[in-house]
Formats: C-alpha cells, structure tokens, sequence
C-alpha cells in the first residue's frame, strides 16, 4: 500500500525506490568527499610502484625507490662493523694478558663480550653468568674454576668448548661410571666421605670406611684432599660449589653414572675477536684469575 509523494519541479531527484512511501533520493557525493577518495586511489598507486608492495611467491615486487628495512639493517651493521674494525684488529692482534691493562681494549670487550654472552651463552650459563645448579652449567662469577680462570685458560675454553665432538681440541676428561666398578656399598661409603669433604653432614662409620674408597678410586682426579684437578677439569668437593648437587641423592647419581657436561666450541661459530671480547668480558666478571 504505497502511497507516491507528489513531486514539485526542484525536489531532489529520488532513485524511484519507494518503501511504504519513503523514498531515496539520488543526491551526488559530496566533492569533497569524492576528491579524497581519488586521491587515496592515487596515493595507493604510487605507493605500489615506489615501494614494495604486492606479495609475489619469493617475496614482493621491490618498487623502483629501492626501499627495504632489511638492506637498511644491513647497512647499518655494515657500519658498525667498520667503525669497530680497527679497535677489533687491535684486538686480535694483542697478546691476550695485555687485553685488559689496555683500557681502549678493556672496555671494547666487556661491552662487546656481554653482547656475544647474552646471544650465545646465556642459555647455559644464565643472563647473569651464575649458571644453573644442578644441572651442570657453572658458575662464571665465583673463582671456582674447573679448567681455569686465568685469560688464556678461559680462551682455549672458548674457543675448543669441553668434551664436544666437533672439535678435536676441546677440553676433554671422563669421570668414570663407579656403578660398573664399585659395589653400591662403597659407593654409599664414599658418598658419605665426599659430604665430609665439603663439612657436610655425614654418617661417621661410612665416611671412614668411604676415605679409603675415595683415594683408591678418586684422588687421581680430585687430588687426595678433594680439591680437585683443573688440567683434568675434576671439581674441587671441599667448597660448597656444585656443579650437580651435594646432597646423598645426587652424589650417588654422579658417582654412579657420571656426567659428562659438555660445551660447544666456538671457533667455528665467533669470530676471533668476538672470542676475545667474551674471555675477556668472563674474566672481568670477579672470578678472573
Ligand atoms: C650448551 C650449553 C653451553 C653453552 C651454550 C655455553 N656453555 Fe660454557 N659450559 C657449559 C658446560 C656444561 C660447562 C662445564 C663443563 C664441565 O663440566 O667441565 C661449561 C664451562 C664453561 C667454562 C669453564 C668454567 C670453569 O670453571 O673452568 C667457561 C669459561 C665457559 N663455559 C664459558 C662459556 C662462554 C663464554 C659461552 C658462550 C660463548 C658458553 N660457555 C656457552 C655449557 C655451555
Ligand atoms: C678420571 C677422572 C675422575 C675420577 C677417577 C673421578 N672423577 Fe669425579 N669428576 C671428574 C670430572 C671430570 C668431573 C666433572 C663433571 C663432568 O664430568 O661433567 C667430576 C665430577 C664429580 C662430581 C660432581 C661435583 C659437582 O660439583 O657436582 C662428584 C661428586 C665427583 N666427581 C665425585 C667423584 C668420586 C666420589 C670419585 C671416585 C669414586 C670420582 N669422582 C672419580 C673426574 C673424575
């Protein structure tokens, strides 16, 4: 039931549509309107040809201004690189024990060595170097050393890594499995002696008996009193630094079937001033010999 609206002559013209009497009228686009669309038209075509833009199936078209955030990064680093050149070349270049009288070197590596721990070490170690008890990372902040904290010692670490197979001199040592060698009494024996060791709480009768397991099977590596062999990289048990663990449990797991930590080597991996800057940044961190 449609009723048409009488039309005057200057009404707006209406589309013919009618709803129940309500009709749409045709007005045009407001200008200003239209001209902002064709310039967004325009701008997304010029945006397509001066930028990259549409996805091809390896990557987007270029577009002809030659942009690309990643070229820029590359640059960048490209930059750096250069300006840092010659402080590393000096780097490379200085015996290692000089590194850190030479302030201008000093200060490069432990700057440029915290950069390469927290990119490649720290997910052993801890952001921080205090590595994770427990599961074998060591400590780097304490003097504790198990191959040593003198520079050069800390830089063929580095650079070898410890019992990995990529690299033929890595630091290399294997406590044996004692489960195949000892019967578990004297293993419970020399677990309670290696707590004296650290002035721990032990039974007395296992840990006498224990002395005498522990020089005929341990001393070799751990030295007689315990404080271990770092040409071995054997821990010392008399300080409270643990590599695993100190409790009965955990000395047993070890003393049972070894450990064998292991860390990659380097050399393949960092450049031979990065190794530098990071022995020199781990030194620096308080255990540094
Ligand atoms: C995959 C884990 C892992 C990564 C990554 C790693 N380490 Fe280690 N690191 C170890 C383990 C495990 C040991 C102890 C091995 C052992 O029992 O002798 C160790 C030992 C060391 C030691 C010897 C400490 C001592 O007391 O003599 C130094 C120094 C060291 N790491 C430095 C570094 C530096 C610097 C980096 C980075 C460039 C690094 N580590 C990366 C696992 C790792
Ligand atoms: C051939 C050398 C060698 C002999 C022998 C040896 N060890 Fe070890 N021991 C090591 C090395 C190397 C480590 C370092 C851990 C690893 O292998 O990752 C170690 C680690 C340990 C640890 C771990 C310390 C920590 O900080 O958690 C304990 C405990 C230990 N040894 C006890 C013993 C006892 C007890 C014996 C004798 C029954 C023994 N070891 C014999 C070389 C030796």
């Amino acid at each position: 039931m449609s009723t048409e609206n009488k039309k005057l002559p200057g009404d707006v013209e209406t589309t013919g549509h009618s709803w129940d009497g309500i009709e749409e009228f045709n007005n045009p686009l407001p200008r200003w309107w239209l001209w902002t669309f064709y310039a967004c038209i325009l701008y997304a075509l010029v945006y397509t040809i001066a930028y990259p833009a549409w996805p091809l199936i390896s990557g987007a078209t270029p577009g002809v201004l030659g942009y690309s955030t990643r070229a820029n990064v590359a640059a960048d680093i490209a930059k750096f690189d250069a300006m840092n050149a010659p402080v590393e070349a000096k780097l490379v270049a200085a015996e290692l024990t000089d590194i850190t009288n030479t302030p201008e070197l000093l200060s490069y590596s432990v700057n440029a060595g915290k950069a390469v721990f927290q990119t490649w070490c720290a997910q052993c170690h801890g952001s921080g170097a205090a590595g994770v008890q427990g599961a074998g990372y060591p400590n780097l902040l304490d003097d504790d050393w198990l191959w040593g904290g003198a520079i050069e010692d800390i830089h063929t670490t580095i650079t070898h890594g410890i019992r990995n197979e990529q690299d033929p001199d890595a630091r290399y040592s294997e406590m044996p499995k004692f489960g195949e060698i000892l019967e578990p009494a004297e293993i419970a024996q020399v677990v309670q002696y290696v707590r004296t060791l650290s002035g721990q709480e032990a039974d007395a009768a296992l840990a006498s008996a224990g002395e005498t397991v522990f020089l005929d099977n341990c001393a070799a590596c751990h030295a007689d009193d315990g404080t271990g062999d770092r040409f071995q990289g054997a821990p010392n048990l008399t300080d409270a630094v643990w590599l695993y663990g100190g409790d009965v449990d955990t000395l047993t797991e070890t003393v049972t079937n070894a450990r064998f930590g292991v860390m990659p080597s380097w050399q393949a991996r960092l450049s031979e001033s990065d190794i530098r800057a990071v022995a020199t940044y781990v030194h620096s961190l308080g255990g540094g010999e």
